[in-house]
């Protein structure tokens, strides 16, 4: 889609470097998830995490969505942009004492909750001020996602969930507090997951441990997945939509539930990822002793997933390529001061230029949001397309 005139003539009119939200395709992607949710009559939380640009949260919002955060701030936001309060979440292994009153007093659906200390905590708090918090108990399944290990978060060395072994415990703990209603339970195994076999693995787990606190007399009435599902990061123009059907599908077969169960998912990345990319300016090309250098004005201070996770982005060189062109590898940097601000190696290009656009594609989710200003650097801009 960068490969034409028009589209490189509104963007050399800003100012670089800025996030693009192509907001057309961020319409179909909530569109088609949303059907193919409603169908098997499932329920998205958005995971604000991977994006909490204001106006994105209002289009995820205004579809229907409910909120899935992770700290009272993404709590509060999702209460400024109009989620409704019965359709918010709050995770995470550290909410403070302040993040879970202020949640309480929100009176939001529920907290998913991580060990059995913050149980009692929550008890605590609630009591204090009057309320009744409704929980869903975060459970370890050790299933392992076969992902990057930075995100992997269901296995036993990790320090997401209750461990199994911690179970029967936290069962007679929630029924000895007043002022804790436990509604459901709550996996998540990893992001970035693209093996349907990984989400059927946590499917039987998910069974399990529902079977385990029902045949001890605590009725399981949300069951919630969690997110995880993965974007083709290496052809974002062939497969800019992921298969939501492909993904439910798993689910609503291997999932034992009835209809009074209800199953939430919270997807971050599949929902935003594809309809955001980093448009950056060349400034400087450069011939190393063994390599070229395409030195950008973005860095892992705009985009950091590449430094941290080694995360492939497709970066294209923006505008038409004509027949003609020659082509050339390029170590594509930025311009911060450590070797690891590197945004991919020996990237195949059309010869670039100072001045050049080069877009940096599927960054929709985990990009401006862990933006940092390291160096100083500028807050991060965007531009949206709205159709
Ligand atoms: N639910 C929980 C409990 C989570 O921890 C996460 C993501 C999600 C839902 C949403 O997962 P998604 O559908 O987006 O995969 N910064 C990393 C990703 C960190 C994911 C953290 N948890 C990256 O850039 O790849």
């Amino acid at each position: 889609m960068f490969q034409n005139k028009e589209i490189k003539q509104s963007l050399t009119q800003q100012e670089t470097p800025f996030y693009f939200y192509d907001l057309e395709l961020l319409t179909r992607t909530l569109d088609a998830a949303k059907k193919a949710a409603d169908k098997r009559n499932f329920h998205i939380h958005y995971a604000l995490k991977a994006n909490f640009n204001d106006k994105i949260l209002s289009l995820i919002q205004s579809k229907g969505y409910g909120a899935d955060c992770v700290s009272g701030g993404e709590v509060e936001k999702s209460m400024e942009i109009g989620f409704p309060a019965e359709k918010i979440t709050f995770a995470g292994v550290g909410k403070s004492d302040k993040e879970i009153i202020a949640a309480l007093k929100h009176k939001i659906f529920a907290f998913n909750v991580e060990s059995i200390q913050e149980l009692e905590v929550i008890n605590e708090l609630a009591e204090q001020i009057g309320e009744k918090a409704n929980v869903s108990l975060r459970i370890n399944p050790n299933v392992d996602a076969h992902t990057h290990h930075y995100i992997t978060t269901g296995l036993d060395e990790n320090k997401f969930g209750v461990p199994n072994s911690e179970l029967e415990k936290a069962a007679s703990v929630i029924k000895s507090c007043a002022h804790i209603n436990l509604i459901g339970l709550h996996f998540h195994v990893g992001s970035q997951i693209t093996d349907m076999n990984v989400f059927k693995s946590l499917c039987v787990k998910v069974n399990e441990w529902k079977n385990f606190f029902e045949e001890r007399g605590t009725y399981i009435k949300v069951i919630n997945v969690g997110g995880g599902l993965g974007v083709d990061y290496k052809n974002p123009d062939a497969n800019p939509i992921p298969d939501f059907e492909a993904y439910f599908d798993v689910f609503d077969k291997f999932l034992e539930r009835t209809a009074q169960h209800e199953v939430h998912f919270e997807l971050g990345r599949a929902l935003v990822a594809q309809c955001g990319t980093l448009v950056s300016k060349v400034l400087y090309t450069k011939s190393g002793v063994k390599k070229n250098f395409l030195i950008l004005d973005a860095g892992m201070t705009e985009l950091m997933r590449p430094a941290l996770y080694q995360a492939y982005h497709k970066i294209e060189k923006i505008g038409e390529i004509e027949a003609d062109s020659k082509f050339m590898n390029y170590d594509v940097v930025g311009p911060i001061c450590e070797s690891s601000d590197c945004f991919g190696k020996e990237v195949e290009l059309p010869i670039c230029e100072r001045g050049d656009l080069i877009a940096i594609r599927t960054a929709g989710a985990y990009g401006e949001v862990m933006a940092s200003n390291y160096n100083l650097r500028n807050e991060i801009r965007h531009y949206f397309k709205e159709k």
